[in-house]
């Protein structure tokens, strides 16, 4: 094919050229050849690279799909990330403020889903290849923490004994203060030959604790997770944030807005991320739709010392938001919903006397579409901190902060 020249990038960072053909590792302003296959360029040459072009610290960047953006320099990927949140806000004829973002560290990832076969030889753990499902090892990968690396002897291990001959198994590996928490899906239906077989295996790799299919099998110790002055055991492949500095950033501008606010309310709490350390200084309601999940939360704030009240319930918020009555008794609250948004929440948030909120999304379509609603009910959208745990991938996260006075 001739020569293109790559316009922009999509929300998987593929580089976009008119028609639209797609481009992977490529960048803006590139003038770039290849063979067109359907609306993808096979083949690539860049003939003229951007400025913002660097080699890639990755020796398995080429073919692995873990990561997207290696290829751009850091300034390109943080005013990317920031103009995404922008264009998503314009999309909805709103504008704010944006704050530095804040980026993990390379090898700071504490929890990774790998996918493992079995070989002829024996088996294989790694990430799939781009744009394939072939899995490719990655034992100098420059996302996971160096000790999360150890998973992926373990993982072959556990496809040798429980995965099935043509399938893929799913290893989640998560690193706990007491060790690695491993939570298996898509293995061999469980027997007790095969619970007695993994059983072993969580002594033998002094594992803390072993799941398959969400069933235990063996827990040497609970798999602690700290959050301020708690430490909880979340349940098997429960919501976790990607890395530690990701969720201090994220910890801190979630403190920040909430500020010296006395009742708070956290919504789609998960395992208590913001909910316990913020309970040092407030008393807090943590709600979230799994019940495992607030039952970890709560055991591992009666453990704690010195923290305020921390109430909570199980509650599915997309079918039963809290209630404008209900908001009434809080100062702020704290809303940090899965990619689809909260907007039956939201519209209840409308209709309330909140006057702060700290808004937390891992989607910028849906929170632009959210704040939307709140900015027709009178709320003003402060400031936008994105924060970056998904280093060298396209997803976007952000904290903003929202304030009304009281209507
Ligand atoms: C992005 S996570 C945030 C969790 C927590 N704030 C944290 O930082 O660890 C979203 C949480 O919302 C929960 N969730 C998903 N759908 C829900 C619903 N319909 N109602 C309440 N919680 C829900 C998930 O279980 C998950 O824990």
């Amino acid at each position: 094919m001739d020569e293109i020249t790559i316009t922009r990038l999509g929300h998987r960072g593929d580089g976009i050229a008119d028609g639209p053909v797609f481009a992977p590792m490529t960048l803006p302003g590139e003038v770039v050849s290849g063979k067109l296959d359907g609306d993808r360029l096979r083949d690539l040459r860049i003939v003229t690279p951007s400025d913002d072009r660097v080699s890639a610290p990755c020796r398995h960047y080429k073919s692995c799909g873990g990561c997207q953006l290696q290829h751009a320099s850091d300034a390109f990927v943080a005013d990317w990330k920031i103009d995404v949140v922008r264009q998503a806000l314009a999309a909805q004829g709103l504008t704010a403020e944006f704050r530095p973002i804040v980026t993990s560290r390379p090898q700071a990832r504490r929890r990774a889903s790998l996918s493992v076969r079995r070989t002829k030889k024996g088996a294989m753990a790694g990430f799939h290849a781009k744009g394939s499902d072939v899995i490719i090892q990655i034992p100098d990968c420059k996302l996971l923490h160096p000790d999360l690396l150890a998973a992926i002897p373990v993982a072959e291990k556990l496809a040798l004994i429980g995965g099935s001959r043509k399938g893929e198994l799913n290893v989640l590996a998560t690193l706990s203060e007491t060790g690695l928490d491993i939570a298996v899906s898509d293995g061999k239906p469980l027997d007790e030959a095969l619970r007695l077989a993994l059983s072993a295996e969580t002594e033998t790799h002094k594992l803390a604790r072993l799941s398959w299919d969400d069933e235990v099998i063996g827990q040497r110790e609970p798999p602690l997770q700290r959050f301020g002055k708690a430490l909880v055991a979340p349940p098997p492949g429960a919501f976790l944030q990607a890395t530690p500095d990701g969720e201090a950033a994220l910890l801190a501008t979630v403190q920040e807005i909430v500020g010296s606010a006395a009742q708070v309310a956290d919504l789609f709490s998960g395992c208590g991320t913001f909910a316990l350390p913020l309970a040092e200084r407030a008393e807090v309601h943590a709600v979230e739709s799994d019940a495992a999940m607030i039952a970890a939360l709560d055991l591992g704030w009666r453990r704690a010392k010195g923290l305020k009240m921390v109430s909570h319930e199980a509650r599915d918020l997309f079918r039963r938001p809290l209630m404008p009555d209900e908001l009434r008794r809080f100062d702020a609250v704290v809303i940090d919903p899965p990619r689809a948004g909260a907007e039956a929440q939201v519209r209840e948030l409308a209709e309330s006397e909140v006057s702060v909120v700290a808004f937390v999304s891992c989607n910028p379509v849906t929170f632009a579409r959210d704040v939307r609603i709140l900015a027709d009910a009178s709320y003003r959208l402060n400031w936008v901190q994105v924060v970056d745990q998904f280093r060298w991938s396209a997803h976007v996260e952000l904290v903003a902060f929202l304030t009304r006075e009281n209507v």
